[in-house]
């Protein structure tokens, strides 16, 4: 197993950062390596292997009496589609900021969405990062309207410190500011008519 104590460790870099599981009794900003945030299932956030920058989020501890439950919770909120991982995941903590190594690494479950996964976004044509932005707009997606998931995610990654932004979030959030403004300006032409 990998929590011999029976504890557990989860890895959030979507709704789970504002939106923590139950009973967690520790939570701690930091990131992990080797996966890419994107938004290219649904309006979720997503992640798969082979790449270079860090993935910011919050690690929650689930000690070993809710553990069990917590795992089932997740499961079933998180599971359609994801795969769990197992993935080192470094602390951060500010003051130690940057340096590599001063945070024992823990090992996190985090959830994966893979191209394997039969919703996952797979023709390379619907990743452009315009196309992703008009699709957040419209407000698809499972985990409540797409903007204000996005938002909360901006919003989030800056509350756990400094150098946490994501281009590719910051970039959406651009993005879509600029299609609502335009929807915005249409509205207020429509209202003068
Ligand atoms: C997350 O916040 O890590 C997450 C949320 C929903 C699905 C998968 C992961």
């Amino acid at each position: 197993s990998h929590f011999p104590n029976g504890d557990l460790w989860v890895f959030g870099y979507g709704s789970l950062i504002w939106k923590p599981p139950p009973h967690y009794d520790q939570r701690v900003p930091g990131y992990i390596d080797g996966y890419v945030r994107r938004f290219w299932q649904l309006a979720k956030v997503e992640s798969e292997s082979a790449s270079t920058g860090k993935v910011w989020g919050a690690a929650y501890h689930i000690p070993s009496s809710h553990a069990e439950e917590v795992h089932d919770y997740l499961d079933e909120r998180e599971i359609d589609g994801y795969s769990v991982h197992y993935t080192p995941f470094h602390p951060f903590s500010e003051g130690s900021t940057m340096v590599a190594g001063d945070l024992a690494p823990i090992i996190c479950m985090v959830y994966i969405g893979q191209p394997s996964n039969p919703q996952f976004l797979r023709d390379p044509a619907q990743r452009e990062p315009q196309d992703v932005a008009q699709f957040i707009s419209a407000g698809h997606g499972q985990s409540g309207k797409g903007t204000e998931y996005l938002y909360l995610l901006e919003k989030s990654l800056q509350g756990l410190g400094l150098g946490t932004a994501d281009v590719h979030v910051t970039d959406l959030v651009r993005r879509v500011k600029a299609i609502e403004a335009v929807g915005e300006g249409e509205e207020e032409e429509r209202e003068a008519e």
